[in-house]
Formats: C-alpha cells, structure tokens, sequence
C-alpha cells in the first residue's frame, strides 16, 4: 500500500548533500525507535502513539448517543477549552465545513462555537448575545481542570444557563471532558451530576485531538468521526511498520538537517482557507512540543495566496532563516472554471475556461521555484483529498513526527513548563490567594 500523507523533499535537496541527510536520516530512525519503544523522556506519555487503533465502536457510539439526544435540543454547541483542548476540534471543524455554512440552511446538526481559549470580555458578552436567543449545549474541555480561560467561560455560560433550565435538564446539557479523578472541573462534574468523558492519563493535551476532546464535539457537530479515525489508524499502522523511508520520519529528519543550518523558522503554508486553523493546531503541536531548553524550531503559518500579498515579499527576500513545509491538497472537491469575457476589459481571457484551482496549482508550482530561488527550502506533504479520512491522517502523522523531531532535537515532547510563568504572574496580579510576594515584585517591575 502506497503512503496515506506522501511527503516530497526535491525542494529541499538543493539546500544539503547526500551524506548531510544520511547522518540526519540515521539519527531519525534512532529517535523513531526510542519513541516506539517508549525509551525516550516524558515517556509516561505515550498513549497516543497506537492510541487510534484501540478506539473502539463502543467510544464513538457513546459519543454519538448524547450527540443524537443534542441535535433534538440544541441548535448550538458550545466547546469550550484551550490550547489542545481546543484546537484539533477548531481545526477539524473549519477544515471539513462548507466556507458559508453559516449562511445555509440548517442541516439538522447544531453549530460548534468555541469559547474559553481567550480571556477577551468583548468575545464572551458577544457569545451571550447570541447564546440568549438559542437553544444549546456544552461541552466543557479541560485536562487538568484548573485552566484559568475555560473555568471563567464555564462559570459565565453554566450561569446563563441554570437562569433559564432546571438543574436535571442544566445536567442534561452538559457535559464534561476531563482526568478520570482529579481537578476542580471533575469535582463540580461530581457533584453536579454531569456527565463525563475521560482523557486519558498518558496523553498530553496537544496530542489528545483522537481522544474524546476532539471525537465527541465533531460527533456533535455531525462531522464523521469513524472515516478519521480509520485515517488515522491506517497511518498508525503504516508509520509503526515502516522503516525504510516513512515520511514522518523523514520529515522529522530533513527539518532538523535544515534547523542545523540556521533556518530556524518553518512555514506551514497550505492554499487552502480550510487548513488556516490546522495551522493554528500544528503551531501549537511543534511549538509546545519543541520549543525549550533555549532551542527548536520556530512554527509559523501562511495561508497562499492570500499571505502571498503580505508575506511574500518577507518570504522572498527578509533574512534567510526560513523554510517552507507545503500542506498540498492534491485535488480539490468543488470544480469551478473561469468564464469567458468576449470583451476581455480585465484582460484575462487567456485563464478562460481553465478550472480556479489549476490557476491555485500553478500559483504553488510558481511560488515553490521562486523561494527555493531566493534561499528557502520547500518540502511538500500531500494528501489526495481534504476529507475526514485524510484529515485524521495528517493529525497522526504530525503528532508522530513531531515526537520523531523532538527526539532527535533531544528535548522532552511531552512537557510544557514555560506555560506556567505567564500563568503564576497573572494569578499574582488578579490577587489570587497565596500569591502575594510575587504580586509586590510584579508591581514594582510595571
Ligand atoms: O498541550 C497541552 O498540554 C496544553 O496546550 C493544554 O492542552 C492547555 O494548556 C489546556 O490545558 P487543560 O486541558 O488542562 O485545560
């Protein structure tokens, strides 16, 4: 069976020699080997590295039970979480939604709308707004159960809810994804009698996009959560049995080789509006991922062609510390062709008749050779389609080359403790108990 995400590094090669990949190609496959046989750091979690094949029927038929009992109550769902518990959904979502379905008619699933992944007073008075004229439910994200931005969202949203439904049917609508035993949100799960979907222990949040954090809300929003799975699972199964050229660990390999030559920045770049949030998701995966102990690669995101007419020119000719990583959707699924003009005043009779996205295939064809040109290294990942099958294929390919990359770099994948210095001065400044010393520092410094 040929790969599921093929990746293509002829954009690349002109940049290192033959020997420069083999030695970075080796180290690749050792790291490859620590990952799966757990021998690395921060190896406690590991859950999901064969977490998509042990996703059983009864998961997702408990997931749509309670999607099926919501679509009769809710015409809204709110999921609310942050960081990795809530971009896989937000990326899952965008990438397999209709670009104006909020403007068609209601096909029968409620709408996902997130909250808590800011702390903005503007975004949550303007989700009341709306939240006031329509029926909804919640879904309330939070591994650890202590995070500051979904707590404050969940208490403002469980208050207008309790103002207008009876505690029986407030429990009805909400449910929480959470440890198995501790936190503050299990607690009030507990005693408000909610119901709860578990996150697993050995899975850390950015990697937890397969677990019910981003399943139930999909199922929720009518998304087919089995087809991305399956991709997801077939990728599994290629990339644990794959030793000559597995592209994630290929991938893995090749951006570090380029890392060790300066190019401390990788682009995702995709030409498609769909992927602008899997950006966001993989952003947070390499980011969270890689970047500590003063090293690893910066991730960033473009959206072609778009970003074209404000990045390009940066992209082109800015300092050399770039490369790209192509998301390519290798066939789009809508088909729409540039019409003829007989009186051609716009001058662009010669695209008549040609379909719009052999005119997006060229613009990446053209944009590829033109930065490899000026200095910037392009590797290519494809997919055949944007479907959910393919979809969760490239969630488990990233996440498995992301613990490849982290390895090799030498850093723990599975950590994250520079999150918590904004966390701890934040509590000192909002006065939160036990945090007084800090708070006298902190207000000495502003
Ligand atoms: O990847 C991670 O671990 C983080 O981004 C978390 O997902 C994020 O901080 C939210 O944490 P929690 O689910 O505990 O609220």
């Amino acid at each position: 069976m040929s790969d599921i995400v093929k990746i293509n590094l002829s954009g690349a090669t002109g940049f290192f020699s033959k020997e420069q990949s083999g030695l970075f190609l080796e180290e690749a496959e050792k790291a490859r080997n620590i990952l799966i046989n757990s021998e690395g750091r921060g190896n406690d979690f590991l859950g999901w590295v064969r977490l998509p094949s042990s996703i059983g029927r009864g998961d997702i038929d408990s997931y749509k039970k309670i999607a099926r009992e919501w679509r009769q109550i809710a015409e809204v769902v709110v999921v609310i979480g942050i960081g990795g518990s809530y971009l896989g959904a937000k990326a899952a979502k965008e990438a397999l939604t209709h670009s104006f379905k909020h403007l068609k008619r209601e096909e029968g699933y409620p709408e996902l709308i997130f909250a808590g992944q800011n702390l903005s007073g503007e975004y949550m008075a303007e989700l009341l707004d709306i939240l006031k004229e329509r029926r909804f439910a919640v879904i309330v994200i939070s591994k650890s159960g202590t995070t500051t931005e979904p707590a404050v969202a969940f208490r403002i949203i469980k208050e207008l809810m309790e103002s207008r439904y009876t505690k029986e049917e407030v429990a009805r609508r909400i449910v929480a994804v959470t440890d198995s035993s501790k936190g503050a949100l299990k607690e009030v799960a507990d005693k408000e009698g909610y119901r709860c979907f578990v996150i697993p222990d050995d899975i850390g949040g950015r990697f937890s996009v397969l677990t019910p954090v981003g399943l139930f809300p999909l199922a929720c929003g009518g998304f087919d959560v089995d087809s991305l799975v399956r991709g997801a699972a077939d990728t599994e199964a290629q990339l644990l049995d794959n030793t000559k050229n597995n592209p994630a660990v290929m991938y893995a390999a090749i951006r570090n080789l380029l890392y060790s030559q300066g190019k401390k920045i990788e682009l995702l770049v995709n030409y498609t509006p769909k992927l602008t949030y899997f950006s966001e998701w993989w952003k947070q995966l390499f980011g969270e991922s890689e970047g500590k102990e003063g090293k690893g690669i910066f991730p960033g995101s473009v959206n072609f062609t778009s970003d074209l007419h404000s990045m390009g020119q940066y992209i082109q000719e800015g300092e050399r510390s770039l490369f790209e990583t192509v998301l390519n959707v290798e066939k789009a699924a809508r088909e729409i062709s540039v019409p003829c003009d007989e009186q051609n005043l716009d001058g662009l009779n010669f695209l008549a008749g040609k379909d719009v996205e052999e005119c997006n295939e060229m613009a990446r064809v053209g944009t590829a050779i033109a930065h490899q040109d000026g200095g910037v290294p392009n590797l290519v990942i494809s997919i055949p389609v944007l479907n959910p099958y393919y979809l969760g294929a490239l969630f488990y390919f990233f996440e498995f080359s992301c613990g490849v990359s982290a390895y090799i770099l030498g850093v723990n994948p599975f950590d994250q403790p520079g999150v918590e210095d904004y966390k701890r001065n934040m509590f000192a400044l909002l006065g939160k108990p036990g945090y007084e010393e800090l708070a006298k520092k902190l207000k000495e410094k502003i």
